[in-house]
């Protein structure tokens, strides 16, 4: 169980216990997923200044950060859980990376320090009525403007509304619609600036890849 689980264990421990799972019996197919590849790539479209600095939310095996920095950034890795690949990454990059184990919203990270945040498949995981919690911690992290780029579970085809699964060990994973997303983001203060939907390896289901901005509290989003 996570030795850090606050107020809201204990899904906290089923996500904790769920993951480690995963990884121990190779069951992670989201590390081999072509999909969730594409994610970073949409990001960096944007984020034209090398030397940024990058939050990369539930990093897993290490992927996107490893993507991130090769494309001359700085990453502040983080996750529920320490991977055996944290050690290469952290060798081949010295001072350029960072891994942090815990959870997002109860790191003690510095305010408005990133140019942008990676959430590869964590949110839509997370219990659905700490969204707003969780979003509003990610966006304390982003310099103003800053960006956020997300993937979240969906359909190949757009439908009225989303649904939420519970797998046997108690994980949610939620699928989203387009439209809800931007409004979940809208409400969190972000702007969606690009939103595309990738169909996954499993039929019938897809991924949206979302860049999102952060904005002024004040314009009302
Ligand atoms: C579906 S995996 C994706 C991993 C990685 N982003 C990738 O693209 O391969 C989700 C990851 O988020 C981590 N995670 C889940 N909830 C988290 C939270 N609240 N804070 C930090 N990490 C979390 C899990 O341990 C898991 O490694």
């Amino acid at each position: 169980m996570n030795p850090a689980a606050g107020a809201h264990a204990p899904y906290d421990d089923i996500l904790h216990a769920a993951f480690e799972r995963r990884y121990r019996e190779g069951e992670d197919s989201w590390s081999r997923e072509p999909a969730m590849r594409r994610l970073v790539p949409l990001l960096l479209e944007r984020l034209a200044r090398p030397g940024g600095h990058v939050l990369d939310i539930g990093a897993g095996r290490g992927p996107d950060t490893v993507e991130l920095l090769a494309a001359g950034h700085r990453v502040t890795a983080t996750d529920l859980l320490r991977l055996p690949e944290w050690d290469a990454i952290e060798h081949r990059w010295g001072e350029r990376v960072a891994f942090l184990r815990g959870d997002i919203t109860e790191l003690p990270l510095p305010p408005a320090r990133f140019d942008a945040a990676v959430d590869n498949g964590v949110l839509h995981h997370q219990d659905p009525a700490r969204y707003p919690a969780y979003l509003a911690a990610v966006r304390r992290t982003l310099r103003p403007g800053g960006l956020l780029a997300l993937s979240l579970f969906s359909t190949v085809e757009e439908r009225p509304d989303g649904v939420v699964n519970r797998a046997d060990d108690g994980r949610i994973s939620r699928w989203f619609t387009a439209h809800e997303t931007r409004q979940l983001l809208g409400e969190a203060h972000f702007e969606t600036l690009a939103l595309e939907r990738i169909p996954r390896r499993l039929e019938g289901l897809a991924y949206l890849l979302v860049v999102a901005a952060a904005t002024d509290e004040k314009d009302g989003q």
